[in-house]
């Protein structure tokens, strides 16, 4: 349940926030007093998560930004600034979906799209954004990594390296700027029921049937899972935690089997 003013004072910037994590994260830090500002590739997606956290009662805007370009980057903190004054908070959200494929299928121009993307991104956001956080008197990065930077999956290298890559430059971030004031963690999701994720079993229903056995909840998560841990990340409640990567996975990485509709453990 969202405290009303545990985010009060803060300012953050979600990169990915027009699709469906990171509008729930929008939607939360919002509820919980942040002001939001949503950046997208997609500038229209980007609005309407800024209009649904207005009609909530929250504070918005939005801008379109490529977060592989490190002039978007600098425009879209820039828009933060302007629409708010001050920047508090990162949250990298976006991520880009490659075609499956081997090092001998997969292009180079797949394999540098998502690490510009995936990785790159994160590391040009916080180029852009550290300065206005350190000035603020310090804030929190989060990063939505993935279980799958932590256990691999075959055909999916691109993913999963950025994603394992992602983990461990926020470890690297936080020691950068704790002198700041600034905190750094990563978040990695289990399975969470979206559009994109459903995709690759044929949508939710599916996903719901084949991925939910995966979890020791054997379930997938929603994205309102990954919100509620982003908020806790980026309120005084994780004063004391920086560095860390917060499993948000249904106890997805514990265990490599299936759980039986009965709820027992089967080892794969
Ligand atoms: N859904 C899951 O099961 C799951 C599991 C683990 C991790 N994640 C991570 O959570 C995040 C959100 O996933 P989602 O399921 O909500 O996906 P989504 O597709 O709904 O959201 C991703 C958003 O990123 C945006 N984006 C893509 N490329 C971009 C770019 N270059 N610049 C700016 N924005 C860009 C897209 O337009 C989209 O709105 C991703 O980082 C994903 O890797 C998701």
């Amino acid at each position: 349940m969202a405290s009303e003013n545990r985010l009060a004072g803060q300012v953050a910037l979600i990169t990915g926030g027009g699709g469906e994590i990171g509008t729930a994260i929008a939607l939360r830090l919002a509820s919980e007093g942040s002001g939001v500002v949503i950046g997208d590739l997609d500038p229209q997606k980007a609005e309407e998560t800024a209009q649904k956290v207005i009609a909530q009662g929250g504070r918005a805007s939005s801008t379109g930004v490529d977060v592989s370009d490190p002039l978007a980057c600098e425009a879209a903190v820039a828009v933060a600034m302007k629409s708010f004054q001050k920047l508090t908070t990162l949250v990298n959200v976006a991520a880009t979906v490659i075609p499956d494929g081997t090092v001998e299928t997969l292009s180079l121009e797949q394999w540098n799209k998502a690490l510009s993307v995936n990785l790159t991104g994160a590391f040009l956001m916080c180029k852009y954004g550290v300065p206005h956080m350190r000035a603020a008197g310090g804030g929190a990065i989060i990063n939505i990594a993935s279980q799958l930077g932590h256990m691999g999956v075959q055909g999916r290298s691109p993913y999963c390296t950025t994603k394992a890559a992602l983990i461990f430059f926020t470890k690297i971030l936080a020691q950068d700027h704790a002198h700041d004031n600034i905190r750094a963690n990563s978040i990695s999701p289990g399975f969470i029921l979206t559009e994109r994720s459903s995709k690759r079993v044929g949508g939710k229903d599916k996903a719901r049937v084949i991925n939910g056995p995966r979890h020791l909840l054997n379930r997938p998560g929603e994205p309102e899972e990954i919100a509620a841990g982003a908020a806790f990340l980026a309120s005084s409640d994780a004063s004391f935690i920086t560095g860390t990567d917060l499993l948000i996975d249904g106890g997805y990485v514990t265990f490599k089997g299936r759980m039986t509709p009965e709820g027992k453990a089967v080892m794969l």
